[in-house]
């Protein structure tokens, strides 16, 4: 494909762009257009999901806007990147892989094949692991599968870092409305020995199962923190603690499994066409579906499928993640924005955001281009976000008064799964929801504050310029699975949209590697004698005085 900033649609956009600066006025485009909402939100409809309406009207957006990032949507081919990535064809093109995670959630019964070979279907097929999974929780879950010493598992560890443990992580967090009143979870991801002696402290070798989530089974911490744990639980219990009934594992990597002491019978497998970060809905899932039940596991999987069905089917200009990628390609590469913020009004959503991380910033935090050229314009944003309303009394200052263009998500469930107080909590947490967005967008005037009485010198302070966009997302009725499948797909194809128009490769991380691999040098160098020698002289100086200070 050309660079993108060579595609015609991207020098038509640069010149609107420059008429959009200079006179565009969000308020004023509501008071001048009465359809302006309707015009530019968009209703997700799925059977099994509530509604889900996605409000970009908030954003710097006009007719011709809409029509010129559509246009540079075709011409970077984001429907054939599209239909390849459903395809099953290898567009991950510096690993050799397809990018098949769609195929993990596919229970509208698509045609789905790798090299010509179903992935569905046959003992290592999709739907094999998920009966597994569904077997394998509901046995823990009653009771069935028990301990060594007959107790029931009501302890879950899961040990996995990065995809093999943000997704985990925030779904079981995000639906725990719907878990099991007496599972305990711990995930330990950290190399840091704390993770893990903190979770054994509040766990009972009898009673713990411990899921060992890696894809490749070689990741320096999940493979320390797991032999950890092996240890923890013989030496508690005196060598007469059975691994096979309190330790399975999570991953592509039989060979490697099998040596850890795993038998391959409590593996549940997927495949490398996976990548860590859209494995949430993979084995990698077990945990969720031990917390919060097969039958919820599956309804989270089918608002999954639904998202993709709409992103596979939609015409761009109302296909809703499409949407979502062009107005973050809009901000990014034409106002210069280097964020994204995605704020939950959720408490349950919590770690969201530590989510999306991983997978916007893992995804698209590349410089090079298909054809190996450096690319002439920026990628991926600083994706970051708290949930609100705790948000807004701490870092919204910036968002609203700052020198920085800070493009906003705002979600909210019109219901919540906990009305107390009379509903109360949630007619404020609401009230926040469409007051942030609205003051953000209609900001204050000094004529507003000097018939307020403010007094002249601070109203410079005070003066809130507006103008910033938002995306307000509002679910229609609770966070159940099936939605939060649903925003999460979302996200996945707003993600994938950014790096088609960029021409990266989206699934690939080689830049999680020379970190890595220096860790390991100098591991060794901490065991040896020398005092850093053979670094830098910064990097030298902190190896010798941190040997110096913990006496290694
Ligand atoms: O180092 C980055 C990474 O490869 C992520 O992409 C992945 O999610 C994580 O490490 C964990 O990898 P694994 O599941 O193979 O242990």
């Amino acid at each position: 494909m050309a660079p993108a900033n060579t595609l015609p649609a991207w020098s038509e956009l640069q010149a609107h762009r420059d008429d959009v600066a200079k006179s565009f006025v969000l308020k004023e485009a509501f008071s001048s257009d009465a359809d302006r909402f309707s015009r530019f939100s968009r209703t997700f409809k799925a059977a099994g999901s509530a509604d889900i309406l996605f409000d970009f009207s908030k954003n710097f957006l006009t007719n011709e806007t809409l029509d010129l990032l559509v246009k540079l949507a075709e011409q970077a081919g984001v429907e054939r990147k599209r239909d390849a990535l459903f395809r099953g064809d290898k567009i991950n093109f510096t690993e050799n892989r397809a990018v098949f995670h769609p195929a993990l959630r596919n229970v509208g019964g698509w045609d789905m094949k790798v090299d010509g070979v179903d992935v569905m279907s046959g003992p290592n097929g999709v739907n094999s692991v998920l009966d597994h999974m569904k077997d394998f929780s509901e046995k823990v879950r009653s009771g069935e599968w028990t301990g060594f010493t007959g107790k029931k598992l009501t302890n879950i560890v899961n040990v996995g870092i990065g995809g093999s443990d943000l997704g985990p992580v925030m779904v079981t967090e995000a639906l725990k409305y719907y878990g099991a009143p007496d599972m305990t979870l711990h995930f330990v991801s950290n190399i840091d020995g704390t993770h893990m002696a903190e979770a054994l402290k509040a766990s009972d070798p009898e009673t713990t199962l411990f899921l060992v989530a890696s894809k490749t089974f070689t990741t320096a911490e999940t493979t320390t923190n797991a032999n950890t744990a092996k240890s923890w639980f013989l030496e508690k219990t005196g060598g007469k603690g059975d691994v096979a009934k309190h330790f399975v594992a999570l991953s592509t990597n039989e060979a490697e499994v099998t040596k850890f002491g795993i038998d391959s019978a409590n593996m549940f497998g997927f495949e490398s066409w996976v990548g860590g970060r859209y494995s949430v809905w993979s084995a990698i899932g077990l945990s969720v579906a031990l917390y919060v039940g097969y039958d919820n596991f599956y309804k989270f999987l089918s608002g999954a499928h639904a998202m993709d069905k709409h992103f596979r089917e939609t015409p761009l200009k109302e296909n809703i993640p499409v949407l979502g990628g062009l107005l973050s390609v809009w901000y990014s590469n034409f106002f210069q924005a280097q964020t994204h913020l995605v704020a939950p009004f959720d408490q349950y959503l919590h770690r969201f955001a530590a989510y999306l991380q991983q997978l916007s910033m893992e995804s698209n935090g590349k410089g090079i281009t298909s054809d190996g050229s450096t690319a002439k314009y920026t990628t991926g944003a600083i994706l970051f976000g708290e949930p609100c309303t705790n948000a807004q009394h701490s870092f919204f200052q910036l968002v609203h008064q700052g020198t920085k263009l800070i493009p906003a998500d705002f979600i909210l469930a019109a219901k919540s799964h906990n009305p107390i107080h009379d509903n109360l909590h949630q007619k404020m947490l609401a009230s926040n929801y469409f007051a942030q967005a609205e003051a953000l967008m209609v900001g204050k005037t000094d004529e507003q504050l000097r018939a307020e009485g403010t007094p002249e010198d601070l109203i410079p302070h005070k003066r809130f310029l507006g103008n910033r966009p938002t995306t307000s997302i509002l679910v229609g009725d609770v966070i159940g699975p099936a939605e939060l499948g649903a925003l999460i797909v979302y996200y996945e194809h707003l993600t994938f949209v950014e790096g088609a128009i960029w021409d990266i490769n989206s699934f690939d991380q080689w830049g999680v590697e020379l970190g890595k691999v220096l860790a390991k040098k100098i591991l060794k160098e901490l065991d040896e004698p020398g005092n850093g020698e053979g670094h830098d002289v910064s990097t030298g100086g902190l190896i010798g005085a941190f040997k110096q200070f913990a006496k290694i």
